[in-house]
């Protein structure tokens, strides 16, 4: 890509910085960070791609850097570091979107913008097309259909001290598990979302990423939502996780995910500028809220039943193109549902980084690293005790009739935990016959109704539920509405079209009141894992989710 108008003199020392404007492509130019020039030469790491074979011994340091803002808080903005970066960045091309803010239970103040939708904010409208021109479209899905775009997000997973609770379960699972199970896996690859405390804490861990051959990308210092930050705020988040990845691998990373996919084009700008392409998803495993530390409730049967589903929808040909779908190397939970999946993806899909299959093989500034573009067979690991974990069966899917034409949401006879593909007896989709998701339940506390209207276009009617029944059919739909078989994104289906035809009629929504969550947390312990939200619930002002606070639950 040619700099058309950029201009970095460094003259004595100092670096007089002429404000990047736009590139032939018609995008803001990009700069990598300039660290300091004392940052210590990363040891212990290949310095271009490396296919094998790898090193799958299971002990690695616990060494820290040193030199870094406290892990796991806002990193302060004042650093000449940081002013640095800041002064690099063109701010006329940085849209001015508000800095957005949540409540005490997480949940964000205004959550639109209208629909027009100024600033693409993904949290909003699941927005991945910038409205400002000069960047680029997020990558959030994989082209070709049968792709599996694979990715962790969150680590590199950390080992826990022996003293701390359920160190010995998690360690089984902390890194190099993971990565050795990849290895030793077909050699498989991945794209990698590294928190920067995470690898400040254990960056032998990072370096293991990198000489496995994955894709190491930034998922910022704390795991902030990105939106609520100052555009200052930003700038660190990124700074210090660039730097850290600089130091442990050598590599100075050109990809990022916002934590919770929350990113509007203020903070794609900053990041763009930094060097940073946003990459998001388009399924969602949802594995973080399983319990284990820092997770929540949710039972592994469901992720399992989102596999089945992703698996089914592809052998039965529904799939027109390839998904890259959101897993973490968060805790025991998360790796260990990856590591009982990923040979069965590897007899269905064409298993590939993320990264990988959007044609991306340089995703760092060291261009001496070159990524293949589709998965080599190799001869992956050398010997060394092998860390595979034996997983079980997954439970088989229930199958259970329907009867026709019942639809409605809690009118079908799935009714009760069942489910049929075609009704709407569960809040969630139905997945093997059995909700994927709360029931419907008629023990409401609250009922309405609605008169529905059909419309074709993307405007929906407020609490107009019912699959067919939104304004949404005829391809578009509405988020809360059940008019497309699969998730509604910006508005369009994403994956086939609910062919039921829409009536005009009046039904009877019943809502069932969340039970109000205690989310009463032990005033001012900070840190993770140190409240007593621990076990999936959590408050504002403690940091026991790894992501935001919402509604007393950890949320992504
Ligand atoms: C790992 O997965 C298997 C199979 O689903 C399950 O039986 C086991 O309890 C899981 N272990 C952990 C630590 O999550
Ligand atoms: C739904 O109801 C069925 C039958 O009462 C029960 O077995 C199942 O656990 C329920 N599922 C959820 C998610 O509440
Ligand atoms: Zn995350």
């Amino acid at each position: 890509m040619l700099i058309a108008n950029a201009l970095l003199l460094v003259v004595g020392g100092v670096a007089q910085v002429y404000a990047a404007t736009t590139t032939t492509s018609g995008l803001v130019a990009q700069f990598s960070p300039i660290f300091p020039s004392t940052l210590p030469k990363a040891t212990g790491v290949v310095t271009s791609y490396n296919p094998g074979p790898y090193d799958i011994t299971t002990k690695l340091s616990a060494d820290a850097l040193k030199g870094y803002p406290p892990t796991w808080e806002s990193p302060p903005t004042s650093s000449a570091e940081v002013k640095k970066v800041y002064d690099m960045i063109d701010w006329s091309k940085v849209p001015k979107a508000p800095v957005r803010k949540q409540d005490s239970n997480g949940n964000w103040v205004s959550d639109s913008d209208g629909d027009s939708d100024p600033y693409c904010w993904w949290s909003s409208t699941n927005c991945v097309k910038p409205k400002a021109k000069y960047l680029p479209a997020d990558i959030h899905t994989c082209p070709a259909s049968g792709d599996w775009g694979l990715n962790y997000d969150d680590g590199p997973f950390n080992r826990y001290d022996a003293s701390e609770d359920d160190a010995e379960l998690e360690n089984k699972y902390a890194e190099p598990a993971l990565y050795n199970f990849l290895a030793e896996t077909n050699n498989q690859k991945a794209s990698l979302f590294y928190i920067g405390s995470n690898v400040v804490n254990y960056p032998a861990a990072a370096k293991r990423g990198l000489n496995d051959g994955h894709h190491l990308c930034v998922h910022t210092w704390s795991h902030p939502a990105m939106t609520t930050q100052t555009n200052a705020q930003i700038v660190a988040e990124l700074y210090w996780t660039l730097k850290a990845i600089k130091e442990a691998t050598g590599d100075t990373s050109k990809c990022w995910r916002p934590p919770q996919g929350d990113v509007d084009d203020r903070v794609r700008a900053i990041a763009y500028q930094m060097g940073l392409r946003t990459i998001l998803w388009d399924e969602d495993t949802n594995d973080w809220d399983m319990p284990a530390p820092g997770g929540g409730e949710l039972s592994p049967k469901v992720v399992d039943g989102y596999f089945k589903k992703w698996v089914s929808n592809y052998e039965s040909g529904k799939d027109e193109k390839g998904h890259i779908v959101l897993e973490h190397e968060l805790n025991s939970a998360t790796v260990n549902m990856s590591m009982f999946w990923l040979p069965k993806l590897q007899e269905t899909f064409n298993v590939i980084p993320a990264l990988a299959c959007n044609g991306i093989s340089q995703p760092y500034w060291e261009t001496s690293f070159k990524y293949p573009l589709s998965n080599s067979p190799g001869s992956p690991t050398t010997t060394a005790t092998s860390s595979k974990t034996t997983t079980t069966t997954a439970a088989t899917p229930t199958t259970t009739t329907c009867t026709s034409g019942s639809y409605g949401l809690g009118n079908g006879d799935g009714y009760n935990g069942a489910c049929c593909k075609d009704q709407s007896d569960c809040w969630d989709d139905c997945i093997g016959g059995k909700c994927n998701g709360p029931n419907s339940t008629k023990s409401a506390t609250a009922t309405k109704t609605t008169t529905n209207t059909l419309l074709t276009s993307t405007t929906c009617a407020s609490g107009s539920y019912g699959l067919g029944n939104g304004n949404g059919y005829n391809d578009a739909c509405c988020k809360d509405q059940s008019d497309c078989w699969d998730d509604c994104i910006g508005g369009k289906c994403n994956g086939p079209v609910n062919t039921k035809t829409p009536s005009k009629k009046s039904i009877t929504e019943t809502t069932t009141k969340k039970p109000s969550t205690t989310a009463n947390c032990i005033p001012g312990t900070r840190g993770k894992k140190k409240g007593n939200g621990k076990t999936g619930y959590c408050c504002s002002s403690s940091d026991d989710c790894l992501e935001t606070c919402r509604s007393g639950k950890c949320g992504l």
